[in-house]
């Protein structure tokens, strides 16, 4: 395979045959590994494969894709000689490349992981000395599934000659008050190149919406429009709940409107925020806006349900869902961020929403309704205390500690699960049943 060949359809894969892999195509790949460039030719590297049940068991601790694919290597570095200018990141990364391009050309998938728990208590597990630093585990085996090429950025942005002409992607705080809207679309790009994987719903929460969207919303005809439905989650779950309503939603770029599009049952309208939103006059009988106040400045969110309120019926309803910052929300954001991942990444995609964050006051979301022609007809809440698939969910990938953690405050939560109706002003999830005042 050529190298323009190889480097363009390599692709990450997730799901592999259980097939082993020869001895000798790991040979091949750990040779190529040897070939990569290394700073000051030092090859400080050392490649670990693990193949004794027993050994994956330990290491499945930390990190579980250990068991997605018949061959896992870590690979590691020295961290003597090399620490000035992150010379074993560069080094090791360069190898790891080299083995995916080559097992890609000898028909083996890969997939380089870095969600590696506690790396200390790997290298326990796997005896390496503290001199050598774990990287990656890389993923080796025949593809059972090989996903669609996630889209690249386009050259003309990421392409500078002599001085950098651009300006930064996106702020570094997930506060909506310092995002513009260009960088909230940005952003939004961004999350929709990486695929589906980043919007599944924690089905606690989705079967909370929809058990609230159906006490609050008995329609079957008319429109309804979902306003900044960002990946579509609800937007599938509207038009399924109510096949006979004509549904329409508004984003940002085209790019959000085709990932919606394959995802939704059966055909829906767009308009593209913010200008066609605002300027058209068309009306709707029910809106729904769920967990999207969260991600926009103040100013904007009141000019949203302005408009909202504009190109509302009269007798129209529109259906409110955010998180509560006065609940677990905000304790959980504090513990993520000291012990769970600290990348920009990470603390700005906070589910359900992806992009910049900030749960909200009830007192500050009746004011922007207040202030815009609005009135709160009934309420619903959900989620005072965390619901065991959520905790679930973000403790799960953390490693050892982090999930040890997490099973503690599952058994916590299911003993207060019985007064957590009482508990509405602190539950996470509010859901609103809002009508034109
Ligand atoms: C440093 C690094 C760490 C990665 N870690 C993970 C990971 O933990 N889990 C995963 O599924 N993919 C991981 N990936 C794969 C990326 O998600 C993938 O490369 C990206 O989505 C582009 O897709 P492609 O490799 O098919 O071009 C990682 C990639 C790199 C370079």
């Amino acid at each position: 395979m050529a190298v323009e060949e190889a480097i363009f359809t390599r692709r990450t894969c997730r799901k592999f045959r259980k097939d082993p892999v020869p001895e000798a195509v790991v040979h091949k790949i750990i040779d190529a590994a040897r070939y990569a460039p290394s700073s000051c030719n030092l090859q400080l590297w050392d490649f670990l494969v693990v193949n004794d049940e027993s050994v994956k068991n330990e290491v499945a601790e930390e990190t579980r894709y250990i068991h997605l694919a018949p061959v896992g290597i870590f690979v590691s570095y020295g961290n003597n000689y090399t620490r000035e200018n992150y010379a074993w990141v560069q080094s090791a990364a360069a190898a790891i490349q080299n083995m995916m391009l080559m097992a890609h050309s000898l028909g083996v998938a890969s997939c380089w992981v870095d969600t590696l728990g506690d790396v200390d208590h790997l290298r326990r597990i796997l005896e390496l000395p503290p001199e050598r630093e774990i990287l990656a585990l890389v993923l080796f085996g025949y593809p059972e599934l090989i996903p669609k090429t996630p889209r690249r950025r386009e050259i003309d942005i990421l392409l500078h000659y002599d001085h950098y002409k651009g300006r930064l992607n996106w702020p570094s705080s997930d506060d909506p008050e310092h995002w513009t809207l260009e960088q909230i679309r940005d952003f939004q790009m961004a999350k929709i190149r990486n695929g589906a994987r980043y919007n599944k719903p924690v089905p606690s929460e989705r079967d909370a919406i929809l058990a609230a969207l159906g006490s609050f919303v008995k329609v079957d005809g008319g429109r309804w429009l979902d306003v900044l439905p960002l990946t579509g989650l609800y937007t599938e779950e509207i038009s399924r709940a109510y096949p006979d309503v004509e549904v329409t939603f508004t984003e940002m770029t085209d790019q959000v409107f085709e990932f919606v599009d394959d995802r939704v049952p059966r055909p829906v309208h767009h308009e593209l925020f913010p200008d066609t939103f605002h300027e058209a006059r068309s009306d709707f009988d029910v809106m729904s806006l769920i967990f999207r106040l969260e991600g926009y400045p103040r100013a904007e969110r009141r000019k949203i349900l302005q408009t909202m309120r504009q190109r509302i019926r009269d007798d129209g309803q529109l259906f409110v869902a955010f998180v509560n910052s006065r609940s677990y929300h905000r304790p959980l954001r504090w513990l993520r961020a000291r012990i769970g991942h600290q990348g920009v990444e990470y603390a700005l995609a906070p589910d359900p929403s992806l992009g910049p964050f900030k749960a909200l006051t009830t007192r500050e979301v009746l004011a922007d309704l207040h202030e815009t022609g609005w009135r709160v007809k009934d309420r619903q809440h959900f989620f005072a205390v965390p619901p065991a698939d959520e905790i679930a969910f973000r403790a799960g990938r953390k490693g050892r500690k982090v999930r040890i953690a997490g099973q503690t405050l599952t058994k916590l939560s299911q003993a207060l699960r019985p007064v957590d109706r009482f508990l509405g002003p602190v539950a996470r999830v509010q859901t609103w049943n809002v009508v034109p005042a």
